[in-house]
């Protein structure tokens, strides 16, 4: 039985208490005079919200009255040459200036019209109280092949929860890929969405600088097209992919960038290639000391390089917390090409013990005293590699399965974006690596060398070398 009835026909005597709605009679008149001045509201307040496209509209019609079909054509035309010169004598300022806040404008308005399926599909909407909570599109901002929507998301919601549906986005938008990574503000969320892909073309290799810069050393080009630089001072790089994803790009975009260094001596690069010397021979006069097939001479290099870096360790210690490399007292850079065949599948004991007490070393102590490693991996599991966490830089190229992801790059860069097993066996070199301070994963290309560059690099900057074990 309702308690308080709203009598709109007829009373139910029921209920104790009855309230009728007051009936306003309104002349028509008066209706259609209302109906008028709210369209006429709305049409001022959309001329005004849509100005980008409202205000050029009204100016090309006025040109129209005034000066016939001659006034907007020669306007048009002004606009155009005017912009063809500005992006001919200045392009990056005519597509930050000029373009891209055109565009921005234009994809904003196609994102409102895809945005309140998008969020109720991917589950982002928040239902309460009956009512639908939608996170709010705040901005857009449009950079060479992304877009960046800033997100006002709906209290409750953290960055995570766009990063775990962000392919279903993806889709959504008909885009390549979007990335979610935290807002300016703790209440938004910024998403990456990814349109065009700059990495398909080949990258070409750096330029050799006389002084490697160790802070920056020039290796790939990053998607959003910008060149990615490695830091390698107070660092180790492991380097993790499948077979074919690349891997010898990697080395080589390294060496490249640290040809100039090995040429005046200021860099030694060892070379371990288990391998039998199929990767890292072609560059054979760069390497100071090299050492393939023999296991034990791999050893012996290892373990030269673990008493080195003791040896420089107990000289500077309580000095300087960066060695700085001279001529006297070098970069070591130990280049290994497959790790796992000097960790897990080697079989003798004896050999893989030295192996494993040398690398240690090297690698908790190295990198503060100039003696660094750049190891690849083509399997990334604990038990082909347990001193994983040993190496605070690791690059992912292609891996065959979603779970090898967050063991090579940590916890999350899936989610966040760093898609390693979508990447196709078409695109070697391709990868993501984590940028210093930045939480989201940048997809790179590393630059490739065919094996002619990397024999002219090698004349111009090789010099005579000690060859370990059988290599020669
Ligand atoms: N950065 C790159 N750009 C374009 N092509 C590349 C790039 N890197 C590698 N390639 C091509 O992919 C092929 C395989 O690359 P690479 O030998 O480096 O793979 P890998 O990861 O070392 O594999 P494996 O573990 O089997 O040794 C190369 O022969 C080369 O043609
Ligand atoms: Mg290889």
């Amino acid at each position: 039985m309702p308690f308080i009835n709203v009598i709109r026909g007829e009373a139910i005597p029921t209920a104790p208490f009855n309230v009728r709605t007051p009936v306003v009679r309104l002349p028509v008149w008066l209706v259609m005079f209302w109906s008028a001045v709210k369209g006429l509201a709305w049409m001022v307040i959309g001329y005004f919200r849509f100005w980008w496209i409202t205000l050029p509209s009204s100016g090309l019609l006025w040109m129209y009255a005034a000066f016939d079909w001659q006034g907007p054509t020669f306007t048009v035309l002004g606009v155009a040459v005017a912009a063809t010169i500005w992006n001919l004598g200045n392009r990056a300022s005519f597509l930050r200036f000029g373009w891209y806040p055109i565009l921005a404008r234009f994809r904003r308005w196609t994102y409102r019209r895809h945005w309140q399926a998008a969020m109720v599909t991917a589950k982002l909407s928040v239902s309460y109280d009956g009512q639908t909570v939608l996170p709010v599109l705040q901005r857009v901002r449009c950079r060479p092949g992304t877009d960046l929507v800033l997100v006002r998301m709906v209290t409750g919601q953290i960055p995570d929860d766009f990063g775990h549906v962000s392919e279903r986005l993806a889709h959504t938008f008909g885009v390549r890929q979007v990335k979610a990574m935290p807002g300016p503000t703790f209440s938004t969320v910024l998403l990456a969405v990814l349109r065009g892909d700059p990495l398909v073309k080949l990258v070409p290799p750096f330029p050799v600088t006389g002084v490697p810069d160790f802070m920056a050393l020039p290796v790939a080009r990053q998607e959003d097209g910008e060149v990615f630089d490695l830091r390698l001072f107070g660092t180790q790089v492991l380097v993790v992919g499948a077979t074919g994803a690349g891997k010898g790009s990697v080395i080589w975009s390294i060496v490249r960038a640290l040809a100039g260094g090995v040429g005046t001596g200021l860099v030694r690069l060892w070379g371990l290639d288990p391998k039998g010397g199929m990767e890292l021979g072609i560059g054979l006069p760069l390497f100071d000391r090299f050492a393939s097939k023999d296991f034990a001479a791999q050893a012996d290099l290892l373990e030269a390089a673990a008493a080195e870096t003791q040896r420089r360790a107990a000289r500077l210690m309580g000095r300087t917390r960066q060695h700085v490399p001279s001529l006297g007292e070098p970069l070591i850079v130990l280049v290994i090409d497959e790790l796992a065949n000097l960790t897990a599948y080697l079989t003798d004991r004896h050999l893989k013990d030295r192996i494993k007490a040398a690398l240690g070393i090297v690698l908790t102590q190295g990198r503060a005293v100039g003696v660094h490693v750049v190891a690849c991996l083509q399997d990334p599991r604990k038990e082909v590699l347990p001193a994983r966490g040993l190496f605070p830089t690791r690059i992912a190229l292609r891996l065959s399965e979603s779970n090898e992801v967050d063991l090579v790059l940590g916890d999350g860069m899936r989610d966040r974006g760093a898609l390693c097993d979508r990447i196709s066996e078409t695109a070697p070199g391709v990868g993501y690596v984590a940028l210093d301070g930045d939480p989201t994963p940048m997809r790179v290309r590393f630059s490739y060398l065919t094996d002619d560059e990397i024999r002219d690099m090698a004349d111009i900057y090789g010099r005579v070398q000690v060859i370990d074990g059988d290599a020669a």
